[in-house]
């Protein structure tokens, strides 16, 4: 791996706008002389991360979360420093490209080799006249010959060892075969798992093939689909349908809608609804959601209009919440599934029900009240029951009250019964909420100590002049707290090598070092004013130099009673004086 100077870092960062760079990822709000977005790197849906244009900084005032372009860009996308640089480089359309182990053949990469060449294999096919049928199939599904291009849509024929021998004659090892999922070995030996079915590949976020999901397109089977066997690197839980197309478009609409089925995805995407993702069947997964919160604030769930859809959306439901997404719900009518229901009525149909989506709670009254009978006042108590777990679990108070008269109506229960109910049923939520957080450590809010801010402040300007470095250099020798003493001496060092300071191009040079972010990180929060006076420098300078003289007094004074011979106890005592001359 090449190492990048730190010239060119601190040239492609001072190139970049740090504002451009995190809206990219975050919607960012101006306000007032920053931006505000909400912090990803923390569970939030307030806007707790303020961007910094002057500094060219974000800090999250929630989650303590600090640092310069690379480190957002490090920290989101999972990579190394070196990699950051060049997103960092390609997103500004500069011209800088260091190789990293990104750019090295990837641990996995025999597995991303063998599904590359399936893929390849599998579109051919259908191309020919082996792949007339399937043609016919999806044709009949109203499948478009671009839809089929676009999402690499293919063939396994009916002969069962194609790729096997393809694989075998390109040298890749049997155990590599046998791992990628594509091969298995049964009584006739080494053979392909999937025959005479349409092959649907599938991406991981960044768009390489990671697995294939095979459809049984004529005769009869048990199996609708077929998915590759887990791996390494195709695991479902981490993966959803089509995400890193549908990135750019989630993020520019600021909303992700997200159905069941891959041909769903397929349809909605077919017709220009391109910010559409697919669970490919399965339960959400935390990392999931958090995947989806990365794309946008606004999350529509459409799943099957079945009841089977009604239980998957509930579940989904519940796993966002706990990344503190609120989603909207879009159900189809007739059990519908949005790739029928987008053929039936057409895509305005369709972008008509997404525009007008239920919340979560009117969706949890529809679910609950399915199959009651509000005849039945068993069934009425057991669907208020329901409601009130749920309204207890959300903050919003509107919707709550909203959601309440609802109920009250259907109910015929008095509301002032209902609330004081959801009182009651909140405050066991609470404990049992307290319960889990006993074991959560506080860190007890300490009292700074007047000689403790002035070294943090004296730090925090030191980040933005060289006059406040001189100043600190010329005067203190000494700070007394350690991790600011490691801070400032970095500084000092900085300083001297490149001739200039800031906050920014600081952050790279210390950014391997945890410890020292996490102290900077500390020292940046601060958010103090821009703008200082010669005057606070030195009134923080004195307090520093005044407690540094007050230790050494206190050591020295010990020293002299614990000495036995006079003449060394005047020279500590001379030593004494002089300190007290020092410090006036
Ligand atoms: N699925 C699966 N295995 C199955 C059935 C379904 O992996 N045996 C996954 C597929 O990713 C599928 C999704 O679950 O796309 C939704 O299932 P379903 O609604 O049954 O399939 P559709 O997408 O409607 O597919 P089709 O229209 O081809 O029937
Ligand atoms: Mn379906």
């Amino acid at each position: 791996m090449d190492m990048i100077r730190q010239e060119d870092i601190n040239h492609i960062r001072s190139n970049v706008d740090i504002i451009d760079i995190i809206s990219s990822y975050i919607p960012l709000t101006p306000k007032g002389r920053n931006y505000f977005g909400v912090c990803p790197f923390h569970d939030d849906h307030k806007p707790s991360m303020s961007v910094s244009k002057e500094k060219q900084i974000y800090t999250c005032f929630s989650c303590g979360a600090t640092g310069n372009v690379f480190k957002f860009v490090m920290d989101y996308e999972n990579v190394s420093f070196p990699e950051s640089v060049n997103i960092v480089a390609q997103k500004a359309g500069l011209n800088f490209h260091v190789k990293t182990l990104a750019d090295k053949p990837l641990i996995h990469q025999e597995l991303f080799d063998i599904y590359d060449l399936c893929a390849k294999v599998y579109q051919n096919n259908i191309n020919t006249t082996a792949g007339r049928e399937a043609k016919e199939y999806l044709k009949s599904r109203e499948i478009s010959e671009e839809a089929i291009k676009e999402f690499g849509i293919g063939l396994a024929t009916t002969k069962r060892d194609i790729i096997t021998k393809l694989l075998k004659s390109k040298n890749f090892q049997e155990k590599d075969m046998l791992c990628s999922g594509i091969v298995i070995q049964d009584d006739k030996g080494l053979r392909d798992i999937y025959y005479n079915r349409i092959m649907f590949p599938i991406w991981d976020t960044s768009g390489k093939v990671v697995g294939f999901s095979g459809r049984v397109y004529h005769g009869e089977t048990n199996y609708k689909y077929i998915n590759t066997r887990e791996t390494e690197i195709f695991k479902k839980g981490d993966l959803l349908y089509n995400y890193h197309r549908a990135k750019e478009y989630a993020r520019k609409n600021n909303t992700v809608i997200i159905m069941e089925g891959q041909l769903d995805v397929i349809r909605a995407y077919s017709v220009g609804i391109k910010n559409v993702i697919g669970t490919m069947g399965t339960a959400i997964t935390k990392k999931h959601a958090l995947l989806i919160k990365r794309l946008a604030r606004d999350v529509i769930l459409c799943f099957d209009g079945d009841q089977a859809g009604a239980k998957a959306t509930m579940s989904c439901i519940k796993e966002l919440q706990e990344v503190n997404i609120m989603p909207k719900i879009v159900r189809l009518e007739n059990n519908m599934d949005p790739d029928e229901y987008i053929k039936k009525y057409g895509k305005e149909g369709f972008q008509a029900k997404l525009d007008n989506p239920m919340n979560v709670m009117d969706f949890k009254l529809s679910y609950y009240k399915k199959d009651k009978d509000f005849n039945n006042t068993v069934d009425v108590g057991n669907y208020v029951r329901d409601m009130m777990v749920e309204l207890s679990a959300i903050d919003d108070e509107i919707l709550r009250e909203l959601t309440l008269k609802k109920i009250s109506e259907e109910s015929k229960l008095d509301l002032e019964f209902l609330r004081n109910q959801l009182q009651e049923e909140t405050k066991k939520t609470q404990q049992v909420e307290k319960k889990e957080e006993v074991n959560v450590i506080v860190k007890p809010e300490v009292k700074q100590t007047k000689y403790e801010k002035a070294q943090l402040y004296l730090v925090y300007y030191m980040l933005k002049s060289k006059e406040v470095i001189a100043m600190y250099d010329k005067k203190i020798t000494y700070m007394p707290t350690e991790k600011y003493r490691f801070l400032a001496r970095e500084i000092n060092h900085f300083y001297e090598t490149y001739h200039f300071i800031n906050e920014a191009d600081f952050i790279t040079y210390i950014s391997d070092n945890k410890k020292m972010m996490e102290v900077i990180g500390e020292v940046l929060s601060l958010h103090l004013k821009e703008n200082y006076t010669m005057e606070e420098i030195e009134d923080y300078i004195r307090t520093i130099r005044d407690y540094n003289i007050k230790v050494e007094t206190e050591r020295l004074k010990k020293l002299m009673r614990e000495e036995t011979d006079s003449m060394k106890k005047a020279e500590i005592a001379s030593r004494i004086v002089a300190l007290k001359v020092r410090g006036e």
